[in-house]
């Protein structure tokens, strides 16, 4: 069946909340199984709890080259993998500290990549790669230098990997505000704030969900002559 990933495993490096989770949902809702990774073992069980049967959960810390290789161990032949973890610091020049190890910069665009190498052995040849940034690849606001410079990396990176590693795809889904647990270090009323103010700005009138960066990571994955492409999911939030 067109755009059925049953028999299909998936992936999903930050599969434990946000869009991963969501991505973790609709890949299930589609025929696959999942394995969701992140670094705490309470989020991973409550995961795997909800998501049911057909999930698994793995700990690794993609800023650590010896965590991902165990992770690969522990893996079979998958078909897709969905990197969403972004760990990182600060993100304006003038307050890095020049640590490498500590920036956006090696949580995005060092650990993603390195996560690709270390699972490329075990990803089928008809699979895909996915990456995620952020509507700061095509909007900088000077608070968010290193995360733009992360995003434009990786969407070039999307475009020379989708040459590099063929026939396995390479895709990248950039998406705009999104309503996840990311933003839980506020409190509620500042949160709706932001999500309300976001809203008015979009052409929609609305800010997205995981479950819409969930579709479009199955419409990737799915879609076999899609490669080497940055999908804006934001309700064309960039246009206005
Ligand atoms: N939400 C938005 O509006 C939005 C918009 C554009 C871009 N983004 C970017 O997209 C990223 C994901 O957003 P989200 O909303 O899905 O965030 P989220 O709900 O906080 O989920 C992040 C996921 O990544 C995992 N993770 C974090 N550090 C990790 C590490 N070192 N190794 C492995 N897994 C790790 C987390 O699990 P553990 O905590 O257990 O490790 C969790 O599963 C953000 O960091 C942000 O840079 C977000």
């Amino acid at each position: 069946m067109k755009g059925s990933l049953k028999g299909q495993k998936v992936v999903i490096v930050g599969g434990t909340s946000g869009m991963g989770y969501g991505a973790a949902q609709e890949v299930i809702k589609h025929g696959a199984e999942v394995v969701v990774v992140g670094t705490t073992i309470e989020k991973i069980n409550i995961a795997v709890s909800a998501l049911g049967e057909k999930s698994q959960g793995l700990l690794a810390n993609i800023l650590e080259e010896s965590s991902l290789k165990s992770l690969a161990d522990q893996l079979d032949t998958i078909d897709h993998v969905f990197i969403t973890a972004s760990p990182g610091g600060t993100n304006r020049l003038t307050d890095q500290e020049f640590d490498i190890k500590k920036s956006y910069l090696y949580g995005k665009v060092w650990s993603s990549l390195m996560t690709v190498k270390m699972l490329l052995p075990k990803l089928s040849k008809s699979g895909s790669v996915i990456f995620l940034t952020g509507g700061f690849a095509l909007k900088p606001d000077g608070n968010a230098t290193l995360v733009t410079g992360a995003y434009t990396a990786l969407e070039g990176l999307t475009r020379a990997l989708a040459l590099e590693l063929a026939p396995i795809r390479v895709n990248t889904i950039r998406p705009g505000m999104i309503d996840s647990p990311l933003w839980n270090f506020m409190d509620e009323d500042q949160r709706e704030e932001l999500f309300k103010t976001e809203a008015k700005k979009n052409p929609l009138g609305k800010i997205g969900t995981i479950t819409d960066i969930g579709h479009a990571a199955v419409f990737l994955m799915t879609n076999p002559y899609i490669n080497g492409e940055t999908l804006d999911i934001s309700g064309g939030r960039n246009l206005a």
